[in-house]
């Protein structure tokens, strides 16, 4: 949507991260084109992880989270939503955010929250997708990225990709592979939700 200089607003997008953040990356160099539809506003983390260095390095504001900070699950959830809330996002990103959101996030931001896994959904939900796969011995495997609803991994299916497993593959060859094709189907899906707005 063009402002009244012809410049495109951007929607609003908070990305949540665990880990390294190679997805939040991918997310911000797509943002850097001038056509992008969105804008990653605030980059928030439930531990220090090394992939808020990503954020920090685009200037933009970083927020940890730490479960251990709080009393309870319950006031960190309601802490995380209004972490979230605050940046008053379009969509909100789940890149490598290795906890389970809780429903004062689900019903702040219900049918905007998108998660991305690294397995071809329903098969292996949960925290280890790559791992389950391999020991199962599929020949194909891949990611997915889904709305994120109150179960684990079961929302709607947005987009997924696949890859092939090799005789070779361990957990951390076969999930860097994923990463690759991860990346550009994410940005592809947060591209597309945030155009559609
Ligand atoms: C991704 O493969 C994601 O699907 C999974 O953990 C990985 C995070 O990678 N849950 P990164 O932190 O974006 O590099």
């Amino acid at each position: 949507m063009p402002d009244y200089a012809g410049a495109v607003t951007r929607l609003p997008v908070v990305v949540l991260i665990s880990g390294t953040g190679s997805n939040l990356a991918a997310l911000l160099t797509a943002a850097r084109a001038e056509d992008c539809p969105y804008a990653v506003t605030a980059v928030i983390a439930d531990r220090e992880a090394t992939g808020l260095e990503h954020a920090r390095a685009a200037g933009i504001p970083t927020q940890v989270v730490r479960l251990a900070d709080h009393p309870d699950r319950a006031a960190w959830d309601t802490a995380l939503a209004d972490a979230v809330a605050t940046h008053r996002p379009q969509l909100v990103v789940l890149a490598g955010f290795m906890k389970l959101v809780g429903t004062p996030l689900l019903e702040a931001f219900g049918g905007r929250i998108v998660n991305t896994h690294p397995a071809l959904l329903p098969s292996f939900p949960g925290a280890h997708g790559v791992r389950d796969a391999l020991d199962h011995g599929v020949k194909i495997t891949g990611c997915s990225v889904i709305e994120v609803d109150a179960g684990v991994d079961t929302g709607r299916i947005l987009a997924q990709a696949a890859v092939e497993v090799c005789e070779e593959d361990t957990e951390a060859t076969l999930h860097e592979r994923i990463k690759a094709v991860e990346q550009p189907l994410l940005v592809d899906v947060v591209r597309r939700l945030t155009a559609a707005s």
